[in-house]
């Protein structure tokens, strides 16, 4: 089935319409646009969190590798962390949009400005964001690809509210603006970091991303400004192993209690339970998808049991594969399969 132009943008509607306005909104009237205002809310669990995603790796090779081992032992490991689907791009999307909107390859797609995101959650309270990107030749770049960067990892430039808003295209910037943010004290709320085709495993292994990762742990990870104020998540986009589950090897650093470090937790989340997290951290409201559904979307357990947020206990057998592509809104309508010729915009 094609979905017409027309249905598109009424889904689009819709998607719109769902996130719940919060009463701290409300209460304060108009919020949009208004951060300068507002000074940022604390966070209850944390202040700042990043993520880092890496490529297409199975657990247990990850879990055998002495690299990723021996940082294990500073964090809390995510046993039953799972991924949304196959392949790519889709996940990168789920994790700011909270669907995969109908996305099932990694073609250029141009998600409709008017839907929402983590993004437009963030900037109702005043939080900021930066999205790192490795290699990326420009701050703001929207092309395919440019040496080792692609834009199918890049979880804000897809979305059009991003991309076509000058000021907010801004925060899509290299990766070497993680380390001067840290010197210069001006960490975002909200991170998300993107290695290159090579580090994040994806044109190598996952022994060539631990080593990688060592370095990046050593020269970076470990500042203390970073470490002690935020909430780190090594995480991977989706499994290599199409007919099994699509577990990914998980894991917290930074900002956990102290007692945690070197632990193990078996909770069930998903790539939703992140967007969940940072929304009950901040009271963010939701954007009414995947993070706002109960069989998905789990708070860290950390943080949880701090906020008193009561988790649900999926059983294992009710856990699902997540392995198959999921079809909806954008289905056969990325840049190159409602074109017959000519390139996608810059
Ligand atoms: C969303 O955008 C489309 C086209 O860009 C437009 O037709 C539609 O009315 C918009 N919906 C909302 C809720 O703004
Ligand atoms: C991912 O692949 C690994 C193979 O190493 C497999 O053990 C695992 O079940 C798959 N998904 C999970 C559940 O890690
Ligand atoms: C879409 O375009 C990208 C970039 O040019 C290309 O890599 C990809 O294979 C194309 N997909 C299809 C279905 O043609
Ligand atoms: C998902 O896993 C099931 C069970 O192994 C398998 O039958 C199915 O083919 C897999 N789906 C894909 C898209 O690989």
């Amino acid at each position: 089935m094609r979905l017409t132009l027309a249905s598109l943008f009424a889904l689009a509607t819709l998607a719109v319409a769902a996130p719940t306005v919060d009463e701290h909104t409300k209460h304060h009237g108009k919020h949009h646009g208004s951060h300068h205002k507002h000074p940022a809310v604390k966070g209850k669990a944390f202040d700042h969190i990043l993520q880092v995603w890496f490529e297409n790796q199975d657990f247990d090779v990850v879990d055998s590798i002495a690299n990723w081992k021996n940082l294990a032992k500073e964090g809390i490991l995510l046993e039953n962390f799972n991924a949304i689907t196959h392949p790519s791009e889709p996940n990168y999307v789920a994790a700011a949009g909270g669907s995969n909107f109908g996305i099932t390859n990694d073609d250029y797609y141009n998600i409709p400005a008017n839907i929402s995101t983590i993004y437009d959650l963030l900037e109702k309270k005043g939080l900021t964001w930066k999205v790192y990107q490795e290699d990326i030749p420009s701050v703001g770049y929207t092309g395919y690809k440019a040496g080792q960067y692609v834009r199918k990892h890049n979880p804000a430039v897809i979305f059009d509210s991003v991309a076509e808003n000058p000021k907010r295209v801004k925060n899509i910037v290299p990766g070497t603006q993680l380390d001067a943010d840290i010197k210069a004290g001006k960490l975002p709320n909200w991170m998300f970091y993107t290695p290159n085709m090579l580090n994040d495993a994806h044109d190598t292994d996952a022994k060539y991303a631990g080593k990688w990762l060592k370095r990046f742990y050593e020269t970076t990870l470990s500042k203390p400004e970073l470490l002690k104020n935020t909430l780190i998540l090594l995480t991977f986009d989706e499994n290599a192993s199409y007919p099994q589950r699509n577990r990914v090897w998980s894991l917290l650093l930074g900002d956990i209690p102290k007692k945690l470090k070197g632990t193990k937790d078996s909770t069930y989340y998903t790539h939703y339970s992140t967007l969940h997290t940072v929304e009950q951290n901040w009271d963010l409201g939701s954007l009414g998808r995947g993070d706002a559904e109960k069989k998905s979307n789990n708070v860290f357990d950390f943080v949880a049991k701090q906020i008193h947020y009561k988790n649900l206990n999926v059983a294992e057998h009710d856990i699902p594969l997540n392995n198959n592509t999921i079809s909806g809104l954008l289905t056969g309508k990325s840049f190159n399969e409602t074109h017959t010729s000519g390139t996608p915009p810059p």
